[in-house]
């Protein structure tokens, strides 16, 4: 039997403290802090959404954050660098093979769309540098006078007529023939070339040079719009606080979302991550070192910099709502807009958001790529080819159906529900299968300071419980919009039959109304239906046969997240029963792993 402690040499581990913490770091800064938070807290408070952010940091996130980074190291001591393998080493029972499923599939999803968003940033980045996008916005602007409001609605619309055209919203299969394609091409590149590397040569040595990289980007944009003539309004119109909005229990569930999709909780890759570490290195204040610089990144650097300068070039009827907005029809236009330098401050802006992108993306391919190590025994060469053209699979079907982004808007939603729920499992296994007193002494060996006291009841009781309400919110006020936009009705069809026939439909009623009529007359016998309704002419028949097959994708989208989370836990089953259960005994026979 080989020593464990030549075993654990051989296994990868991080580099150094600094070295970790700007890679966890660098998987939390992403997207979500520059576009996603900025969207979502002024729609939801302004500076209000502070009180259920910080509730929810301090009560969901930085406890999930120690359980995921405790139980990571303790599966890194049983041989796992995985999150199945890991929860599985804890929790020797069947649930444990599909929590540890949910671990690998939302990062692998996520990845599958984020690629996409990825390379949108590269090619904004480079069209700044080399003036492709002035060239756009120049045939819009033509005759109008800069510093005007209708110069600068001229070029809000172009750039939303410019991210359109890039990411094929109103055509299917349109990015293939554009050069989106090869942008994509260059970003799975670059991302699994990273990831070939392995940990230490590749992600932590990576991140290591972004990190700083991106801050200081971000630093000299913030500088910039700060500076703006007026952005005092700007900063008011971000962060006045609409009190009377947290009466509104979906501005908390928000908020809990918030904290989940920044901090990258409940996906998997901390657990993942914290696995590379060695058994004697601090957890407590590493984790909180890197929650604080995400949160330095998202709150200042996000919070100050996107909404304000919008707000003061564009008003509050550009006020973005979700991250795609933000991020490809807002922020482009501003930065075309702000004086001095826009082009330069535009490319280092979408340069940042690429970097943040893809030490976020290592961070959702390495469970994968571990668990293929460490469940099947893949040398890196086959690992990383299998996840590339699994990864591929699923990007080009997400880049195939991009009319209104459906399958990207479809998967993200299956995936926000995933990762909840496994964010909740984790925290009940620290709690409860592990005991939080035992979990929170093993999350204190090696520690560089203790946790506070009352975390084994906070872990026990209190985030379990906050995670089930912001659960059962998610269920009342997220899910039942989403399934029911998921109809043909709701994709088009009502709209197509209003158009050819005004007549039948009261001008004054509203879409939701008109599509309860429409599926009213649908759930008709056919002889019992309208005469109107059965000829629609070929332009409504062109238009329905569209809305069916969006809603198709929609409803694919969610089935094919189903089925992957089937097959990834039927391949737990078989490596759980093969070679992580025998990685597992012989880490058990070897050393005593949790600490009495
Ligand atoms: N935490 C990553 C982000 O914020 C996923 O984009």
């Amino acid at each position: 039997m080989t020593n464990p402690d030549l075993q654990d040499q051989q296994r990868e581990s991080w580099g150094s403290k600094a070295g970790v913490i700007l890679a966890v770091a660098g998987s939390a800064v992403g997207l979500g802090n520059f576009l996603r938070f900025p969207g979502t807290a002024v729609n939801n408070g302004g500076g209000a959404f502070m009180v259920p952010y910080i509730i929810s940091f301090l009560v969901l996130g930085i406890p999930i954050v120690w359980c995921e980074w405790t139980m990571g190291r303790l599966g890194g001591r049983y041989g796992q660098n995985n999150g199945a393998g890991i929860l599985y080493a804890i929790w020797r029972k069947a649930p444990a093979k599909g929590i540890g499923a949910l671990t690998l599939l939302v990062p692998i999803v996520v990845y599958m769309y984020y690629v996409l968003l990825e390379a949108l940033c590269l090619r904004y980045s480079i069209a700044y540098f080399t003036g492709g996008f002035d060239a756009h916005i120049g045939t819009a602007v033509e005759g109008l006078t800069r510093g005007t409001s209708e110069y600068n609605e001229a070029v809000a619309g172009a750039s939303v007529g410019y991210a359109m055209e890039q990411f094929a919203l109103k055509e299917n299969g349109a990015m293939y023939s554009s050069s989106m394609f090869w942008y994509v091409i260059t970003c799975f590149i670059v991302n699994f070339i990273i990831i070939y590397r392995g940990v230490t040569r590749g992600i932590e040595t990576f991140c290591k040079f972004a990190m700083p990289l991106l801050i200081g980007c971000a630093v000299i944009v913030l500088v910039r719009v700060l500076t703006l003539d007026n952005i005092g309004t700007g900063l008011g119109f971000m962060w006045n606080p609409k009190w009377e909005l947290l009466k509104n229990p979906e501005v908390w569930m928000r908020a809990a979302g918030q904290i989940f999709f920044s901090l990258s909780v409940g996906f998997g890759l901390i657990l993942c991550y914290s696995s590379y570490l060695k058994p004697s290195d601090d957890v407590v204040l590493t984790s909180l070192s890197a929650s604080s610089a995400n949160e330095f990144c998202e709150v200042v650097l996000g919070g100050l910099i996107v909404v304000p300068a919008a707000f003061l070039f564009l008003g509050s009827s550009h006020t973005p709502e979700s991250t795609f907005q933000v991020g490809f029809f807002t922020v482009p236009a501003i930065m075309h807009l702000m004086p001095f330098g826009g082009n330069f401050f535009g490319g280092m802006w979408f340069g940042l958001l690429f970097l943040a992108a893809v030490t976020s993306s290592l961070s959702m391919l390495q469970p994968a790529i571990a668990f293929l190590e460490d469940g099947f025994g893949l040398r890196r060469p086959a690992s990383v080819t299998l996840l590339a053209i699994i990864t591929a699979a699923g990007a080009s079907l997400v880049m195939y159906f991009s009319i209104n982004a459906q399958a990207l808007d479809f998967t993200d939603f299956a995936c926000e529900f995933m990762m909840i729920v496994a964010g909740l499992a984790q925290v009940l296994i620290f709690g409860w299968v592990i005991g939080a007193q035992r979990g929170v002494a093993e999350a204190n060996r090696g520690s560089d300071f203790k946790l506070p006291r009352f975390m084994p009841v906070m872990v026990k009781y209190v985030t379990p419980s906050f995670l089930i309400i912001v659960l059962v919110l998610w269920c009342t006020y997220n899910a039942p919009d989403r399934i029911r936009s998921m109809s043909p009705e709701f994709k088009g069809i009502e709209a197509a039959l209003t158009m050819q026939f005004p007549d039948e439909f009261d001008g004054t009623d509203g879409p939701e109304k008109k599509i309860a009529r429409v599926r009213e007359i649908k759930a008709k016998p056919a002889s019992a239906r309208p005469e109107w309704y059965t000829k629609p002419n070929e332009e409504t028949k062109t238009k329905i046969a569209d809305a069916r097959l969006n809603a198709n994708i929609a409803r694919f989208s969610i089935v094919g997240v189903g089925l992957l989370f089937i097959i990834i836990t039927a391949a737990i089953d078989i490596a759980c029963r093969n070679r992580i259960g025998a990685t597992i005994a012989h880490a058990e026979h070897t050393q005593n792993l949790l600490e009495a």
